[in-house]
């Protein structure tokens, strides 16, 4: 059985649409742990809730580099089996002490359809604002494989929403967000039915 570990740093909808997914058997894996560097984050009570073992390591504050704060996490996912990375709105960079052992096993989702919208800085309502700010007909979400370029790796799933002309970046945040929630869990389905493989640094889903 596949063991996902999930990141979070926020709220954690998107945590809770990949527990609501795993409860109704949606995929074949198990979530195993999630992980935060924010001790009060709302994604932690979810866990509980649901009795998912969660693990804690402050960012603010942390002695050592990042590198070394990475260490940390990979000891903690390899000690505990961790086959899939999901960051479900984890706000640190990783560093390759992290991405590199996790190659094509670690996902992000983005709200925007990346490769537009992305990058350093493109994150919360700094994205919706310039999907608007660029008069964009239309936005949405994206799942990728997390590489070492922010918001770059191979994307495996998007989904689409109209952006009307009278949308605030928190309207068209919430409309992104019903999107992330369905295309993750899917995108979570396929990598546990073997169906995503990677291909010249492209996704390429089997059927
Ligand atoms: C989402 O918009 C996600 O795309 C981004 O961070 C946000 C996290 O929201 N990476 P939540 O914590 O899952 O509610």
């Amino acid at each position: 059985m596949i063991k996902i570990a999930v990141f979070v740093s926020g709220g954690g909808t998107n945590l809770q649409a990949l527990i609501d997914a795993h409860e109704i058997g949606f995929f074949k894996a198990k979530i195993g742990l999630v992980f935060s560097n924010m001790p009060e984050c709302g994604a932690l009570e979810r866990a509980e809730n649901h009795r998912i073992e969660s693990v804690v390591i402050p960012s603010k504050g942390y002695p050592g580099t990042r590198e070394d704060y990475d260490q940390e996490i990979l000891r903690v996912c390899q000690a505990k089996n961790i086959d899939l990375i999901c960051l479900a709105g984890y706000m640190r960079i990783l560093t390759p002490v992290m991405i590199r052992p996790y190659l094509y096993k670690m996902m992000n989702i983005h709200p925007a359809l990346l490769p537009k919208f992305g990058g350093e800085g493109m994150y919360g309502h700094f994205v919706h604002e310039a999907v608007i700010k660029a008069k964009e007909k239309e936005s949405g979400a994206t799942v990728h494989f997390v590489t070492e370029g922010v918001d770059a790796g191979p994307i495996i799933l998007q989904g689409f929403v109209k952006v009307l002309t009278d949308d605030t970046p928190q309207v068209l945040a919430e409309r992104v967000l019903k999107v992330e929630h369905q295309i993750y869990p899917e995108a979570v389905r396929l990598f546990c039915d073997k169906k995503i493989k990677v291909v010249d640094g492209r996704v390429k889903i089997l059927f």
